[in-house]
């Protein structure tokens, strides 16, 4: 197996922590272990007691149980604990696909999301999302025109990165149905759900199809991306053996003190999306501001939810090179669509943090210098 360079990785590997002003991150803010433990006192002495040792395979079973809570109709059997969202998407297509087999990415994604699919000797078709006067938009009609008689996997990130699109129930109720005709699987990367911003309240994945595998994690909504925990949902039972198996093979088991405080978070879970939430909500009014100000240089269409936008650009310079120029001569990181291999002067602006207000101040700085505006 041989895996191309991550380029998103690579760029926040250059940039990430020197870089002081940071526009684009897609994790909500975070916070420290005494902030959470705010959420439920009296959790100082059991953590500082917890024994160091190996924890189950599958994950602690109350941290299990707090997340089968967020799903109308899981059980703690339906859920593995994972090291973030990385890992379990390297496992499951690991277990999922073989060489040959046909996969449909909606795209630009993350790139993991196909790539992993891609080195094990797959065939990869994209289906694009397009942006439209509305905004984003995705074409069920194309998904159904991509199927072939070897399309083994559709995979899904919704709410999307970097675009913010999120598929309503009634159109997530339409892949299942396809998906179901064909015996299709589909695994929908759901690390941004849960801070909607068009109120709109949509099911998991998971929830709806039989073969529907949905991918969760702290880093995201929650904004605890350094506790490195996340799971798979489903109720394919074969899966899960699978999946158990193939974790013998990365981590073995999750971090116990990790597992302690995602769970006391998953049990916060409505308070911390609704701190989070907020945060952006406050950004996304600076952004509007800001983008009123500079409505021939921006198209903005915002997320409908999660923390990130792609905003494309008017400019000639190319904008991977715009965006390098920006960081090294202002220190403001943007990630420019080359980043998601897509072709077009995007970049991805991430809401989610308390310095966001600060940070697009500086780019907008730089825009006045360099005569942009
Ligand atoms: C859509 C998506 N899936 C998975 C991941 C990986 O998450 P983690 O860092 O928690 O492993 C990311 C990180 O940016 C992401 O954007």
């Amino acid at each position: 197996m041989k895996l191309n360079d991550f380029k998103l990785e690579v760029f926040f590997g250059k940039h990430e922590f020197t870089a002081p002003y940071l526009l684009t991150q897609s994790d909500c803010e975070s916070m420290t272990i005494n902030e959470l433990f705010k959420y439920e006192p009296g959790l100082k002495e059991p953590f500082l007691n917890m024994w160091l040792g190996y924890t189950e395979v599958s994950g602690n079973p109350e941290l299990r149980e707090a997340i089968a809570d967020l799903y109308p109709t899981m059980t703690p059997e339906n859920i593995i604990v994972h090291a973030g969202a990385q890992e379990p998407i390297f496992n499951f297509m690991n277990v999922m696909l073989n060489k040959g087999n046909h996969v449909i990415t909606q795209f630009p994604v993350y790139q993991s999301l196909f790539e992993v699919a891609n080195s094990i000797g797959c065939e990869v078709s994209k289906w694009n999302l397009k942006q439209t006067e509305k905004g984003w938009q995705m074409n069920i009609e194309e998904l159904k025109e991509l199927i072939k008689p070897n399309t083994r996997l559709i995979v899904l990130n919704s709410p999307n990165n970097p675009t913010g699109y999120a598929f309503r129930k009634e159109e997530i109720e339409a892949i299942a149905e396809i998906a179901r005709n064909h015996n299709i699987y589909v695994f929908c990367d759901e690390v941004y759900k849960g801070i909607e911003l068009d109120n709109i309240k949509r099911p998991w994945f998971a929830d709806c199809y039989e073969k529907g595998i949905s991918l969760g994690v702290m880093s995201k909504s929650y904004g605890l991306s350094g506790l490195r925990i996340g799971w798979v949902a489903t109720k394919d039972a074969d899966l899960i053996e699978k999946l158990i198996k193939m974790k013998h093979y990365t981590s073995i088991c999750s971090s116990g003190p990790s597992e302690f405080l995602a769970a006391v978070a998953l049990k916060h879970s409505d308070e911390i999306l609704r701190r989070n939430l907020n945060i952006i909500k406050q950004n996304l009014k600076t952004a509007d501001d800001f983008f009123q100000r500079h409505p021939q240089l921006f198209v903005f269409n915002k997320p409908m939810a999660g923390p990130v936008a792609f905003i494309k650009m008017n400019i000639k310079m190319p904008v991977d090179q715009f965006c390098n120029k920006l960081v090294e001569e202002k220190g403001v990181l943007l990630l420019p669509a080359e980043i998601y291999s897509y072709e077009g002067q995007y970049v991805r602006m991430g809401f989610g943090r308390k310095s966001f207000a600060k940070s697009l101040a500086k780019f907008e700085e730089y825009l006045i210098e360099k005569q942009y505006v």
